[in-house]
């Protein structure tokens, strides 16, 4: 299947997150853009799924992400698969806290979209960072179960 992974970064945490994500999901047979929200492009009308990004902020999306969702996602997208991820400091997140992924995730959803698994939250821990060592390791172990699922 072809998608996008959409992101956006401040400090360059959630683009490495993006990144990793998207060769997850290509080691597992699907075919990727890596669009960066901020750039203002449009989503191409043959994408079948969706993995949207975003850093946290106050505990919800950031700004890019949350216009690029309200421009680009609509009755068309309803129904086809998306998976949602993003950044958060780890002593917010790792508390259960609100974060841009969850967010995502149920942004998405009521807008009709199928999610495939639940939101991934990778942590960093501070502001600028940076991730934890395992993390972009983690984002990519997500990408590849996201692509899988797509697959079967
Ligand atoms: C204005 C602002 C508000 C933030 N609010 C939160 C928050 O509510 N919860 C949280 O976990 N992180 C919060 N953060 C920290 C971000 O999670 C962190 O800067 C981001 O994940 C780093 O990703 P980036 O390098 O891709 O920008 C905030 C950061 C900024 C600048």
């Amino acid at each position: 299947m072809k998608g996008a992974v959409v992101y956006y970064s401040r400090y360059g945490n959630n683009e490495k997150t993006a990144k990793a994500v998207m060769q997850g999901l290509e080691e597992s047979g699907q075919e990727v853009d890596l669009i960066n929200a901020k750039d203002k492009k449009e989503l191409a009308a043959g994408y079948e799924f969706l993995v949207v990004g975003s850093p946290t902020r106050a505990g919800r999306t950031s700004g890019p992400v949350k216009k690029f969702i309200k421009k680009n996602v609509g009755d068309d997208w309803k129904g086809k698969p998306f998976a949602a991820f993003g950044t958060c400091l780890n002593r917010a997140c790792e508390k259960g806290e609100p974060t841009a992924a969850k967010d995502i995730h149920k942004e998405l959803s009521q807008r009709g979209l199928h999610p495939v698994t639940e939101a991934f939250d990778n942590a960093v821990s501070g502001m600028k960072g940076p991730l934890a060592p395992d993390g972009e390791e983690s984002a990519r172990e997500f990408g590849r179960k996201v692509g899988e699922s797509l697959a079967g």
